[in-house]
């Protein structure tokens, strides 16, 4: 299993805090964010991991992560030109997943779960993680039917569907590259992650598991700000890499 931590994009909402540098990078409490999810995928067991970055940002990341030998870990960097979606990371990640299955983490998702089975025991089709929030319309969104099967998945639908969002953490088999490939850009400019999970779905080869513990998408001041009061407080004994 491959990972990868898509850690690029402009993070206008958080200007002027990311005029300077990365969202990924601003302290969360006491560790740049992108520590969180790095975390995340070095407790699941992964070795390599891809870490994409927009150009403007890439001797940050080199600075503070280096080889990965500090973790026990290696890195590989990508670029990112434009922020063009989701997806695109596994069009971007083609020769490091190569015939691997890949899990991907946002570098702006904190979660307080560990997922160390569901990574390790994983083996074709696709696994997206699913929790109950109170603002849907932030987020992908799955809607189950009375057996709570997933039915539907929508990128932040302007119509309610469901209250279970779909956090940034995913798991699939090698062939996402190619499906990647064939999405086409969102009426936004992207290539839409809910597009490849549709795949999936559509196929009958995709697991929703429920994230039980807390989990927060740190991309705004409010939900940043949530994030340093949680990582305070939950995160710091789960916490495996320090420096
Ligand atoms: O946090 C979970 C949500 O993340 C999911 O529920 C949505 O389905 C998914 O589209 C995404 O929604 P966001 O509105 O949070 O996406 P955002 O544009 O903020 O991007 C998420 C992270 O990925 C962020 O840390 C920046 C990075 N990113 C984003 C894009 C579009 C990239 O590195 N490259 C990109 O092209």
């Amino acid at each position: 299993m491959r990972g990868i931590i898509l850690s690029g994009g402009s993070a206008t909402r958080l200007r002027p805090c990311t005029k300077i540098t990365s969202k990924q990078l601003l302290p969360v409490y006491n560790r740049p964010m992108i520590y969180y999810p790095l975390n995340t995928l070095i407790k699941a067991g992964i070795k390599e991991i891809l870490i994409i970055i927009s150009p403007e940002r890439a001797g940050d990341y080199l600075n503070l992560l280096g080889s990965g030998s500090k973790f026990g870990v290696k890195f590989t960097y990508e670029i990112q030109d434009q922020p063009k979606g989701l997806a695109e990371a596994f069009i971007i990640g083609e020769n490091f997943i190569d015939k691997e299955n890949v899990v991907m983490i946002l570098g702006d998702n904190i979660f307080e779960d560990d997922f160390i089975n569901d990574i390790q025991d994983f083996k074709k089709g696709g696994k997206v993680f699913a929790k109950k929030v109170p603002d849907p319309e932030r987020f992908g969104v799955v809607k189950f039917d009375q057996n709570m099967k997933a039915v539907e998945i929508q990128e932040k639908p302007k119509q309610w569907i469901s209250d279970y969002a779909l956090t940034g953490l995913y798991v699939f088999d090698s062939r996402a590259i190619k499906i990647a490939k064939q999405i086409k850009p969102s009426a936004r400019g992207e290539l839409e992650i809910t597009d490849l999970q549709n795949w999936y779905l559509k196929h009958r080869e995709l697991e929703v598991g429920m994230v039980k513990g807390e989990w927060i998408d740190a991309g705004t001041f409010d939900s940043l700000l949530k994030a340093q009061i949680f990582a305070k407080k939950k995160m710091q004994d789960k916490m495996i890499i320090n420096n």
